[in-house]
Parts: structure tokens; sequence; C-alpha cells
């Protein structure tokens, strides 16, 4: 991998605007998860990315690397907080690795930059959740990256620890299958019958008002990831008519 990608995770350190040190963790990826960012990256030769939420950069880094090996690509990331919180960190360490002049920093709310990008026809292969985990922010993150992303894209959201990534992650199962599928790759070996039934005892035990996501999370192993791929577009006249095929989720 990148020298600079080690050098982060072996200093635990990232130097900012002012040439101070800043701890990455606990803000950052870790290593399994940036391999899968690349990974997914390579896949599209000339491919474009977004990410949201870029921190001191570490997806960042994985996903322009990728770019970089699959020679040409573009990356886009937005981040609100670059400079209060991270002081320029993330996109610093993207120009060391001399990838400035394919990628382009919004430092706005995701409910500022998206709507924009999506005005402006902008199209992706790879995205990239990461940002605002509140369950109506990833939703609202998740429509836009969604809609503009490729036919045979893949979208990662992060922390499904977390029990709103978790209900999101429902929610697109439950209801969008026609669109988007879990991306096999991605997923851990699956449990055994009696793994599976003790991990849902314990979430229904945790939530016993959320067994239907803690089905989908018992009977599969996810990482700290979660992979979809697109595998169609909707037609969006039909959308806007019919409504009555939910499944509660
Ligand atoms: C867990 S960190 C992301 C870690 C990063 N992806 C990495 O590669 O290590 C979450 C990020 O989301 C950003 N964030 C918080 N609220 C946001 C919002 N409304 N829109 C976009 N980004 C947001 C934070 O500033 C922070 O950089």
């Amino acid at each position: 991998m990148n020298p600079i990608i080690e050098s982060l995770y072996e200093t635990k350190h990232a130097e900012n605007a002012d040439g101070e040190l800043m701890a990455i963790e606990p803000a950052s990826i870790l290593p399994e998860d940036g391999n899968m960012l690349y990974s997914l990256v390579r896949q599209h030769a000339d491919g474009r990315s977004l990410e949201i939420g870029l921190a001191f950069g570490l997806a960042a880094l994985y996903m322009c690397q990728g770019h970089i090996d699959n020679g040409g690509g573009h990356h886009t990331a937005i981040d609100p907080y670059q400079e209060k919180w991270f002081k320029q960190c993330g996109t610093l360490n993207v120009e060391r690795l001399g990838f400035a002049e394919s990628f382009t920093f919004l430092q706005q709310r995701t409910h500022e930059a998206l709507p924009a990008l999506f005005r402006d026809g902008e199209r992706f292969n790879v995205v990239f959740l990461d940002g605002n985990h509140r369950f109506e922010y990833i939703m609202h993150d998740f429509f836009y990256a969604s809609r503009m992303l490729e036919v045979g894209g893949h979208l990662m959201l992060h922390d499904p620890w977390m029990p709103s990534t978790r209900k999101a992650t429902s929610f697109i199962l439950r209801n969008l299958h026609d669109e988007f599928s879990l991306y096999e790759p991605a997923l851990g070996k699956p449990p055994s019958f009696a793994g599976s039934l003790y991990a849902f005892i314990q979430l229904a035990m945790k939530n016993p008002y959320d067994l239907g996501t803690a089905r989908i999370f018992s009977t599969r192993r996810f990482n700290n990831y979660i992979v979809f791929e697109k595998t169609s577009e909707y037609d969006i006249e039909h959308c806007d008519i019919h409504w009555d095929f939910y499944q509660p989720f």
C-alpha cells in the first residue's frame, strides 16, 4: 500500500496545515475498510468516486490510490468540518498523494452539497457514506448518492454497529431490492445456524421492536461496512405514482 497510508496507521497521527500532529483515531476508518474501498475503485476504470466525511483523509487516500492504479479517475469529498475539526489534514493528505488535480473538495453539509451535485448532472461509480450517522442523514445521503450512482456501481455504508446504519440497511434490503443488492464479496463467511440464532437472540433482546433488522444482521456476517451494488435504475415516474408496496423495515 502507499507509504503515506502506511505511515498514518503506523504513527496514528496526521500532520495538519500548521505542522502539528493530530491523532487520527477514533475518527478514521480501519485498513480493512480502506482495502475494500480500494478494490471497489479498482473495478471502475477511469471512474468517479464520491465520499461523504473526509476527516483525516484515510478513505480518500485508498480511493485516490485506486484511481492512480487505474491510470485515471476523479474523487469528490464532502465535509463541513475539514477546517474546523481536522485542520485540513484530509485535503493535505490527498495533495501529498499527488492527486489534487483530480480531486474536488466541498466544505459543506451534505444537504447543501448533494442537491447541487445532482443538479449539475454528476454521476459516480463508487460512493462511500461516512458522514453524519443519524438515520435521517444516512437516508438523505443515500437518496442523493444512489440517484447519482451508475448502474453497476457500488455504494458503501460505514458502521453497521450503529442502529441507524442497520435500520437504513434494512430499509434498502426490504424496499429497494429491485435497484440494490448486497455485494457478496464484501460479506464475511455466513454464520452457522447456532451462531445465527445466538446473534438473533442477542439483537432481539437489545431491541425487541426491531426483529426484521435483527434477522438481517444475524443471518449474515458483515464487516464494519456494507456494500450495495446498484443493479438497475428505477423509472422515476413509476416511483412518483406507486407507493403501496412498502414492507416494514
Ligand atoms: C467518522 S468520520 C469519517 C472518517 C473518514 N471517512 C475516514 O476515511 O477516516 C465522520 C465525518 O463526517 C463528517 N460530517 C459530519 N456531519 C456531516 C454532514 N452533515 N455532512 C457531511 N459530512 C459530515 C465529519 O466532519 C467527519 O469528518
